[in-house]
């Protein structure tokens, strides 16, 4: 789409933030990588470019730079952090190492404002991450604010605007202010974006990318291969062949609720594998998590290597990677810094010898749920909690059987069926029920009883990265407790946890 903001990679993890931030106003913006030839730039007729941050430093050896020419184009730049020092040292300021450098909050003051900063209050916060640091402005460039350091400086008739924080951030109080300023007043740039017709281009590159070949996909019933498959179905139909690994550490009547919810109503071409007995073979009498975790993580491979080998002339292999996987994982189409490698079951052998189609690749959870509702997904299932590639497995601590494979099933679907019923379910982040190998003695009848103990889990968190417990209401945990003692053989006490993260984690293995 022409008229959008250009978004040059240099590498930081905000960079998709920023493409969110302009997508949320309507504009269409796209992320390239910093090397992108100018001449690739501009005949996207961008309204705008943003320079991003990034890891490393323009002094360096081997830098991260744009051709110069970028800023005589007469079309609004906008540099953050790294994009400030890049802009700053090719049009002939300097740029030294900081003393400390700055990361975190900072207080902000305005010197003299300019279009980008206009109505923003004199003093603020914003989000600091750099080390580096402007000491002498480009000849044209004035400073426009300072923290410690200088923070802002512009050339508004060439309008050239920088800043050394992240507006981006929701940390920085009035980011969106001038986020809005630079798109709107600085740039003028058309509201002309909409999801569906990021809907509308995704499956017309699909289409182009794929021709008449077809693709593989690794469907789990989650949001995210759930989305990108009903998409990639609307692209090339049939061309497109799920495969559905039922691990039997699943939750109860999963692999059922996949063939009807994505099969039947979607038409999707789904091959069910019922692999449950290699991944309880595979499981006797190990007990210890990380152990658990790699056979299980092992055999997912195994498994689907082989399935998808079965099925001839597949060139691409399609996967539900949204931004947090990748920004997790590895950089985008920028030099960012790995931050930490992702642990997801689904997670294919390198040496696979197939294409990556990853259509969600660029948006955030909020964003494939919509993407989902516009393709007609039912809300309950676009809203799912996350469930983990390693399922059941990691929540019956210790060894793992058929028997209590069973038991854990019943108690957790008494537990959700429970949250929807209450209109809990969408107002807690994650829920679910854990085995413990632990038996005590209870009274049933007259019968005295040695069974299992459940632990009912709930959180609640916007980034799973910190969670509290959920104040699930007593009404309703004496609800759940009744039921599950009642009705689950095997499960004579239920404990509730109320541990935050950290310490604990969300799982219990
Ligand atoms: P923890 O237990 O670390 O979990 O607080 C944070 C979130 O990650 C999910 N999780 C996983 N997801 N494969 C996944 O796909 C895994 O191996 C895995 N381990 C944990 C967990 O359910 C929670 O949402």
């Amino acid at each position: 789409m022409q008229n959008g903001i250009i978004i040059l990679d240099f590498g930081s993890q905000y960079n998709q933030l920023i493409g969110r931030r302009i997508r949320e106003m309507g504009v269409y913006s796209e992320v390239l990588p910093f090397n992108t030839p100018l001449a690739e730039i501009l005949e996207r007729a961008p309204s705008g470019i943003i320079l991003s941050g990034g890891p490393s430093s323009v002094n360096a050896e081997h830098a991260h730079l744009v051709e110069k020419e970028l800023f005589n184009q007469k079309i609004p730049v906008l540099g953050i952090c790294y994009g400030m020092q890049l802009t700053t040292h090719l049009l002939g300021g300097k740029v030294k190492k900081g003393a400390k450098g700055e990361y975190g909050k900072a207080k902000l003051e305005i010197q003299k404002s300019n279009q980008l900063l206009a109505g923003v209050s004199r003093f603020s916060t914003v989000w600091m991450s750099h080390f580096d640091e402007v000491e002498t402005l480009p000849e044209g460039f004035a400073i426009n604010a300072m923290t410690d350091v200088i923070s802002a400086i512009s050339n508004e008739a060439k309008k050239i605007y920088c800043v050394q924080f992240h507006p981006e951030v929701s940390h920085t109080d009035e980011g969106s202010r001038m986020m809005e300023n630079f798109v709107f007043n600085v740039c003028n740039a058309p509201k002309n974006w909409k999801l569906t017709n990021y809907i509308d281009e995704t499956i017309a590159d699909i289409k182009e990318k794929v021709g008449a070949q077809k693709v593989i996909l690794g469907l789990s019933g989650g949001v995210d291969s759930s989305v990108a498959a009903v998409l990639i179905h609307k692209a090339i139909g049939d061309q497109l062949q799920c495969i559905f690994v039922d691990t039997g550490l699943l939750r109860k009547d999963e692999g059922k609720k996949v063939m009807e919810n994505y099969g039947e109503h979607f038409n999707l071409k789904i091959k069910m594998i019922n692999a449950s007995e290699r991944f309880l073979s595979k499981l006797a009498g190990v007990s210890d998590p990380e152990e658990k975790r790699k056979a299980i993580g092992n055999e997912f491979v195994a498994v689907f290597d082989e399935e998808s080998h079965k099925i001839e002339g597949a060139k691409f292999l399609a996967q539900g990677t949204i931004y947090p996987d990748v920004i997790e994982s590895q950089s985008v189409k920028g030099p960012s810094s790995v931050i930490k490698s992702h642990h997801n079951v689904g997670g294919l052998p390198e040496e696979m010898d197939f294409e990556l189609l990853e259509p969600l690749r660029e948006l955030f959870k909020d964003e494939v749920r919509k993407v989902g509702e516009e393709l007609g997904i039912p809300h309950h299932l676009v809203h799912r909690h996350p469930f983990p590639g390693p399922g059941l497995g990691i929540r019956i601590l210790g060894a793992v059987d058929e028997e209590k494979i069973r038991i854990l099933q019943e108690a957790d679907d008494i537990f959700i069926e429970e949250l929807y019923k209450n209109d809990l379910y969408d107002k807690v982040s994650q829920a679910f029920v854990v085995l413990l190998p632990v038996k005590s003695v209870g009274v049933m009848g007259d019968e005295r009883t040695y069974e299992y103990t459940a632990v009912v889990r709930s959180a609640n968190t916007t980034d799973f990265m910190t969670a509290t417990w959920s104040r699930l209401p007593y009404e309703f945990l004496d609800t759940i407790s009744n039921r599950i003692i009642n009705e689950v053989r095997g499960i004579n006490r239920v404990t509730y946890d109320i541990s935050s993260k950290p310490p604990a984690t969300i799982e219990w293995e």
